[in-house]
This record gives C-alpha cells, sequence and structure tokens, in this order.
C-alpha cells in the first residue's frame, strides 16, 4: 500500500488549479447508459472512483474512449448485462447510480446492495422506495437488489424524500427521465451536481425543471440522445486547498473553480481569519492570516449550508485557531475518524457523539498516521503541512479515489509531500496520469 511522507512548516505559494468535479462525473456517467447514443463529457478527473465507475460502463457492454485523458465518449448502444456486481459496489458506492438508468431504459437493472463504510451505515433504502413510488418491483436476492419495471418502463410519481439524499435524488431524476408521465421530487438535494447532472439530462432531450432547489419536476420522454457536457469544477477540492493556503500560513491563487458553489465554506473560512479573494468567477486568492485563526463553530447540513465533504479538512484547520469550535456532524454518524489521528499529531479535540470540540492552538508534530475515508485522508495531508516534523500518512488508496494529482499540485506550490510506493511495479492512478500528461 501507498504512503504519503510529508514534512510540514512550508508556506504554500502560488497556483493551483482545480479538477472536476468527482461527484458529477459519477453521475453523469451513469446516465450515459440512458442512451444508444454518444455521450462525450469532458473534465472528467482522473481519480480512482472514476476508473471504477469507467470500468463498471464497460461491464456492462458499454464502449468508453478517452481521446484526451479528462474527456470520456461514452456508447451504451450494446448493453447486455444489466448487473453491478459486489466487487465493483464493495470498492464504491457511487455503482448504485447505475440502478436508475438501466431501470428507466431496460426495465431490469440487478445491483449489489451496499454494505456500511468507514463513515456510516449509509442505506439506500430512500432511492428504493422512490423506485418502487414509480412502479418498480423491488426485491433482494443474494446480496444484490433486483429491480424491474412490470410493463417494461417506470410511471412517473411524486417522491417525498423524507431525508435530503445526493444520489437518491440523482438516481431519482435519470430513472424518471425516461418514465411514463410526470415526476415531482420534493425534498430534493440541492448540490451543483445535481444542477450539473439535469443540465446533461437536458442536453439529452429530458425535461428536467427545478434542479437546484427543492422541488424538481421531471417530464418523462420517450428517448434520450447524445450530448456533450463539460464537468463544473470540484468545489471539495476548492476547499481543500483553501484550507491548504490557510494552515500554511501561505497565499495560493486557485484558478478553474466555481467560488458560487462553495459560498459556505468560503463565509465560514473568512469567518476564522482566512483572508479569501474572488479575482473572478473562476480564481480565488487565499491568504493567511496576520491576525491568526479564531476558533469557530460550524454544523455540516446539506447545501447551501457548510458540507460534510469539508468537515474534516475544517477540523484539522481549527487546531491551529485560537480558542474552541465545536464541529456538529449532522449528515454521517461516524465521520470524526481523523480526530484520534489529529490527537496523534498532538491536537486537542473531544467527541461526545455527533460533536468535536477542537481546543486550539496547538502546535501539530508529525507522526505516523492512517487514512480512514477520502475526506479523512485529506484532513492529515493538510495537518501534515502544518506539522513539525515527518509525517507518513498510510493508507493513501482513500486519497486516490478523489483527488486527482494532489501530490504534484502541492509540489507545484513548494510542499514537501512524496508518495513513497510499496512496489515499484505498482502503478498508481496518479503517477499513470504524470506519464500521460
Ligand atoms: C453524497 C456524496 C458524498 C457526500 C454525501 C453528503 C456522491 C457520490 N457522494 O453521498 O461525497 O458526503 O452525498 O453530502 O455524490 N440516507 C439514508 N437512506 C438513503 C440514502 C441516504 O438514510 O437511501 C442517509 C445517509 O446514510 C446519510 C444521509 O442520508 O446519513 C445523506 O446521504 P446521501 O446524501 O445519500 O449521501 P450519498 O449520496 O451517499
Amino acid at each position: 500500500m501507498d504512503k504519503f511522507l510529508i514534512t510540514g512548516g512550508t508556506p504554500l505559494n502560488g497556483k493551483i488549479s482545480i479538477s472536476g468535479a468527482k461527484n458529477s462525473a459519477l453521475p453523469c456517467l451513469a446516465a450515459t447508459l440512458l442512451t444508444a447514443e454518444t455521450i462525450t463529457l469532458h473534465n472528467v478527473p482522473y481519480v480512482k472512483d472514476l476508473i471504477t465507475q469507467r470500468r463498471l460502463l464497460e461491464d456492462l457492454g458499454a464502449t468508453v474512449l478517452t481521446p484526451e485523458l479528462r474527456t470520456h465518449k461514452v456508447s451504451a448502444s450494446n448493453i447486455e448485462i444489466f448487473e453491478a456486481p459486489y466487487e465493483l459496489v464493495k470498492t464504491m458506492r457511487a455503482s448504485v447510480l447505475a440502478l436508475g438508468p438501466l431501470l428507466a431504459r431496460f426495465g431490469q437493472a440487478r445491483v449489489s446492495l451496499p454494505g456500511g463504510c468507514a463513515i456510516g451505515t449509509r442505506p439506500i433504502d430512500l432511492h428504493l422506495k422512490a423506485f418502487e413510488q414509480l412502479g418498480a418491483k423491488v426485491s433482494l436476492e443474494s446480496g444484490d437488489v433486483v429491480a424491474r419495471a412490470p410493463k417494461g418502463r417506470l410511471i412517473g410519481a411524486d417522491v417525498n424524500f423524507e431525508k435530503v439524499t445526493v444520489t437518491g435524488t440523482e438516481n431519482v431524476m435519470m430513472a424518471a427521465a425516461l418514465a411514463k408521465g410526470k415526476t415531482t421530487i420534493h425534498n430534493a438535494a440541492r448540490e451543483p451536481e445535481i444542477f450539473d447532472l439535469a443540465e446533461l439530462l437536458n442536453k439529452m432531450g429530458a425535461r428536467v425543471r427545478g434542479a437546484g432547489s427543492e422541488t424538481i419536476e421531471i417530464e418523462g420522454v420517450e428517448n434520450l440522445s447524445g450530448a456533450q457536457h463539460t464537468i463544473i469544477p470540484d468545489r471539495i477540492e476548492t476547499g481543500t486547498f483553501i484550507v491548504a493556503a490557510a494552515i500554511t500560513q501561505g497565499n495560493l491563487e486557485i484558478t478553474n473553480c466555481e467560488p458560487a458553489h462553495l459560498k459556505a465554506v468560503i463565509e465560514k473560512l473568512r469567518e476564522t481569519g482566512v483572508e479569501i479573494e474572488e479575482l473572478n468567477q473562476s480564481t480565488l486568492s487565499v491568504k493567511c492570516c496576520p491576525q491568526g485563526l479564531k476558533g469557530k463553530n460550524v454544523t455540516t447540513e446539506p447545501h447551501p449550508a457548510f458540507p460534510t465533504d469539508m468537515q474534516a479538512q475544517y477540523m484539522a484547520l481549527m487546531t491551529q485557531a485560537e480558542g474552541d469550535s465545536v464541529i456538529n456532524e449532522t449528515i454521517f454518524e461516524n465521520r470524526f475518524m481523523h480526530a484520534s489521528e489529529l490527537v496523534r499529531m498532538g491536537a486537542d479535540i473531544q467527541i461526545s457523539g455527533n460533536s468535536a470540540t477542537v481546543h486550539g492552538k496547538t502546535q501539530l508534530m508529525g507522526a505516523p498516521v492512517q487514512a480512514s475515508d477520502l475526506r479523512a485522508s485529506a484532513s492529515l495531508v493538510l495537518a501534515a503541512l502544518a506539522a513539525r516534523g515527518e509525517t507518513v500518512i498510510d493508507r493513501v488508496y482513500h486519497i486516490d479515489r478523489g483527488y486527482e494529482n494532489i501530490v504534484r499540485k502541492l509540489s507545484s506550490v513548494g510542499a514537501n509531500i512524496k508518495r513513497i510506493n510499496d512496489s515499484s511495479e505498482q502503478k498508481t492512478a496518479e503517477q499513470k496520469t504524470a506519464e500521460a500528461v
């Protein structure tokens, strides 16, 4: 297993460019299953989860060409299998996004039921209930979700999510796009990735209105066609690099981003003392912090509030802020795995239920630590950049799932970070990208 070796204490300075959003590229790739015509997606980040999603499409019978590294041309004209097996789903939960499109276009789908993961039990009951409301028969067979549309086609319906679910909303949007009649999704997720998927679906000929609001209306159509679409910038990668500048007392220009997608993060970080300036619609300048950082409380909530995917990185930053900060996690029940690793590096953090109190400021010291999930790994990288001495982060395959070229990007702005390979034969996604560009 690969590790990162980071020597902290250097302020980051320079320009860093943001990649396409993993969480948008995943549903957009799944949406290519809705049509026999070719879909071209640009700005697809070269990260492990997208390689897995591509493999899933190919296993189902789709052809995926990459004329350029971040462009995927998908033709799903020859789908013969309607199944996402356990081997894929266990490595990436977002494989469940195949359910909606397969069910909508072919009237059948079989997808292994994802188990829990490091951050919580993460059921998909709300996806399944919604498919039933659209007329599907759903059962569990040998650990797989088996869904069928009795007459071959789903029927539009009112879907009222009792809890906001991002991939649940995306799955239903895709399923409803080819259903007979109108579907209204109430209490829909409002994340920018939902809007991006709706843009793609509408370019394919779907009739989706209201994406980005709590109520989404989808008028089902008979067929969808080919389209081209560019994936939005990754707002969580953007937020992570803002924190990287702040935690190292550096000065970064972050380009190719979409500041409007992370208003709550920018607002909260400004409250703590981070200086963030919007140079233009896609560029941020981040400086930190003549007066030092102040501890501020935060609560994670569905968009447009502060995202759970920035909670771990924010916690790392708060170890460097004066005073106490209380971090409430309301989305996932077990998303503080990074806290005990940060404590090993010298942080003072107390956990009580879904609330963590960070007592700052503490000097962080390099230590061997373990990544437990994608965003937890990002928080350890950030802490290591601020720490005195060397940190070795184990299990960085978690970070490879969602951060494109993080070692190269951070090195280019002065970070002392190296990937250590256990085996020279084992090439990582990041090395392959480095070779390909
Ligand atoms: C998506 C994101 C993930 C982010 C999360 C919350 C992708 C690929 N992943 O995950 O990065 O952290 O949104 O912003 O876009 N729930 C149920 N039943 C369901 C579905 C969800 O109880 O059927 C619960 C979950 O356990 C969780 C909450 O609802 O407590 C929100 O989860 P959800 O929005 O569905 O997360 P994902 O779509 O899996």
